[in-house]
């Protein structure tokens, strides 16, 4: 708990949801993803000794502290990963220009960092919390050592920080995490492109399975060493539907939304990232009236998605409880990063 009477700094952050595109996406392809009005959010203030503690009670870290120059090294717990590296690069990179009024110049390079995150959501649902923590840690530490960071630099370090952890991954869900709204969203950020939607009436249905992300990554990518040319086409194919799927969204053409849904779950089916659960909501959705629907996320558990007309919104949550998928309360389209 951080209790004593020193400048605290509170971020928060939301999560997301992607809508057209994963996996095609760490491969260079684009996808769409949205936030949602489920933050993380962080405190920080600045220690007197060159140490790092993290308080991070939603993921079992409690009072977890290490000197700063063994940061990144030695066994870290998996809920303290993405904070971790976060501070680590975040240092490695500003070091230097963090203002001296902040300890003596000699100790400048070890101002020590105390952090504590709280989630307004389980981090079992797939919606990007070790992301938002990262962008958050990264903003909360600029904001302490009064550092200004422009989003693409915080997107740039979070990015970083995710591909120290895990190895691979696109990086949408930090431009979710940094930017808000609705993103159409290349590899790496080449391309972060803010979409003008009005009203998205979505369903989240939560199959009460965590997915693990990383290790599906990898999955698909010894599938796409073995079969190059099959899974290329489809990327190619899933990149058309998100191409469409802009217009359509900026169109407001809800009808159409639902059906390239429908046709980007296809693709995910053949790359066998959905499981039973996941396609038996899909289908409950489906049959109950909706648009369209398709996983969202890295499949395998997790949440799944449907569009649903207004008239039919309270059949078709019924229908996704029906087969033992838990409806959650998500509004999408919300502020990015912010200082609260
Ligand atoms: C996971 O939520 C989405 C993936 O496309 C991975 C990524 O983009 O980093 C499977």
């Amino acid at each position: 708990m951080i209790k004593n009477m020193k400048k605290t700094i509170t971020i928060s952050a939301p999560g997301k949801l992607m809508l057209f595109g994963e996996h095609a996406v760490v491969y260079g392809k684009p996808c769409i993803v949205t936030s949602v009005n489920q933050r993380i959010s962080i405190k920080a203030q600045k220690n007197d000794e060159p140490i790092f503690v993290l308080n991070a009670p939603d993921v079992e870290i409690n009072n977890y502290s290490k000197p700063l120059s063994d940061l990144g090294n030695g066994e870290i717990p998996k809920g303290a990963k993405f904070v971790e590296f976060a501070v680590l690069n975040f240092l490695e990179k500003y070091r230097s220009v963090i203002p001296a009024r902040f300890a003596d110049s000699a100790r400048r390079a070890n101002a020590g960092i105390q952090l504590e995150t709280v989630a307004q959501f389980k981090s079992t649902f797939g919606f990007g919390s070790s992301s938002a923590s990262a962008v958050c840690t990264i903003k909360a530490l600029a904001e302490l050592f009064e550092i200004k960071l422009t989003e693409k630099e915080i997107f740039d370090l979070a990015y970083k920080t995710v591909l120290d952890v895990q190895g691979l991954g696109s990086g949408f869900d930090l431009a979710a995490a940094i930017y808000g709204g609705t993103l159409y969203f290349v590899t790496g950020g080449k391309t972060i492109q803010p979409l003008a939607i009005s009203h998205l009436p979505l369903i989240v249905g939560y199959t009460g399975v965590k997915a693990d992300t990383a290790t599906i990554v990898k999955e698909v990518k010894a599938r796409f060493e073995k079969y190059p040319k099959l899974l290329k086409n489809i990327y190619d194919g899933i990149a058309m539907i998100v191409k469409e799927a802009k217009i359509a969204l900026e169109k407001n053409d809800l009808e159409k939304v639902g059906q390239l849904m429908n046709l980007n779950q296809g693709y995910l089916e053949t790359l066998g990232v959905s499981s039973e659960k996941l396609s038996a909501m899909i289908y409950a959705a489906r049959i109950a009236g909706a648009y369209g629907a398709k996983l969202s996320g890295a499949g395998g558990g997790d949440c799944m998605i449907a569009l649903a007309p207004s008239s039919k919104r309270k059949a078709i949550e019924k229908a996704i409880e029906k087969v033992g998928g838990k409806v959650l309360e998500v509004e999408v389209n919300t502020e990015g990063v912010k200082l609260t």
